[in-house]
């Protein structure tokens, strides 16, 4: 069943290229054109939403967080992203023009249950994202964009959080389609640039997973990590914060790099470990402030694993380490480059002999408010 890898977590980390292609699959036409059969809110709806909520918990969160600075630059929509039971208790201002997106993975997560319960009382239509055909998310909501991550059996979410990435994106191509594709150039170069993405993570599991883990062992001992990431780099550096405490029980931090220098700063010490996801150097301005930001922790004493595009040779001089992830659109960084976060937090805890796929004190699947 874990298909000859020791965890299921390793294994659904190498599914991962199959993850993102089955959810892909289907869903381009012969001409690479967007088409998704399953949207079931009329096209006149989704013409006159002026909001989009995300709704979500934990990792699937974070891949909301994600599809804001996509759909927001593909669309022009504003997009909020809230954790479901925030959301729930603190009188959201929702109207028929929200459209509110869940994610889940199980489809049986009981905040984000009661959270799309909540926004369709006040008027909103419901589009869930989720992994699992049938659930109650899925029953519940006006119409379901499934991800084919196929069954996730690790607590750690992996390829599920890739498929959820993925169908946000498909999300935002097609909203920005529908509503007269004023903003993206060329829907189908996104799409195309999509269709690439199974063979590059395939390239990292293939050219960077031996590194990655031979890092992990050497830090068996660490008690804190911190992750820094900007734009779309931020919700990867929390996502492999929260990789790192769920299954290492290490404490870890994610934060957006800019905030530095508003205070986590302080707690660079001698020796503390820093990964720092770095946005593509065609991206000039973030990328130059990032390899400032990788100058600053290493001027204290900070160990640096970084995270960078191949061909990256800005990063080199003040890296301890490099990790390496193929060259990428912008907005489609963060399929490439949580893959080493996840395999770097599965093989600490391994490493600590910790219970990978069912670390302490939690369930796959919460179904409790
Ligand atoms: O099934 P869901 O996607 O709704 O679950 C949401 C979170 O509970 C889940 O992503 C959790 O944070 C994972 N254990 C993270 O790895």
């Amino acid at each position: 069943v874990k298909g000859g890898y020791p965890t299921f977590m390793d294994k659904e980390i190498h599914d991962q290229p199959m993850a993102v292609a089955d959810t892909l699959r289907g869903r381009l036409d012969r001409d690479g054109r967007l088409v998704l059969d399953e949207m079931r809110i009329s096209e006149a709806v989704l013409r006159s939403v002026d909001k989009i909520v995300v709704v979500a918990c934990g990792t699937a969160a974070y891949a909301g967080h994600v599809a804001k600075y996509a759909i927001e630059h593909w669309c022009r929509i504003p997009v909020e992203v809230e954790l479901a039971h925030e959301f729930r208790y603190r009188d959201p201002v929702v109207s028929e023009k929200t459209l509110v997106v869940a994610i889940s993975q199980s489809g049986e997560t009981m905040d984000t249950i009661m959270a799309i319960r909540h926004a369709r009382e006040q008027g909103a239509k419901v589009l869930a994202i989720v992994n699992t055909f049938g659930s109650t998310i899925a029953r519940e909501s006006d119409a379901v964009l499934y991800t084919h991550a196929g069954p996730e059996v690790a607590v750690a979410s992996t390829k599920a959080f890739l498929a959820q990435v993925t169908a946000c994106y498909l999300l935002g191509l097609y909203l920005s389609e529908l509503r007269g594709n004023k903003y993206v150039d060329e829907v189908a170069d996104y799409l195309e640039e999509l269709g690439k993405l199974p063979e590059k993570i395939q390239h990292i599991l293939d050219e960077q997973e031996e590194h990655v883990r031979e890092v992990a062992r050497s830090m068996a001992e660490a008690t804190s990590v911190l992750f820094l990431g900007r734009h779309v780099g931020y919700p990867v550096a929390m996502e492999g914060a929260l990789k790192l405490k769920e299954l290492a029980y290490i404490h870890a931090e994610g934060f957006a790099a800019g905030e530095l220098k508003h205070g986590p700063i302080a707690l660079i010490e001698p020796g503390q470990p820093v990964f720092v996801v770095v946005p593509t150097p065609r991206r000039h301005t973030l990328h130059s402030k990032v390899v400032s930001n990788i100058q600053e922790v290493r001027a204290r004493g900070a160990r640096t694993l970084v995270i960078a595009e191949e061909g990256d040779e800005d990063v080199t001089a003040h890296a301890d380490v490099v990790f390496r992830v193929p060259r990428t659109p912008t907005l489609m960084m963060p399929l490439v480059t949580v893959v080493p976060l996840q395999i770097f937090a599965s093989e600490l805890a391994a490493a600590k002999g910790l219970d990978v796929d069912q670390p302490r004190n939690l369930a796959k699947s919460v179904t409790v408010e």
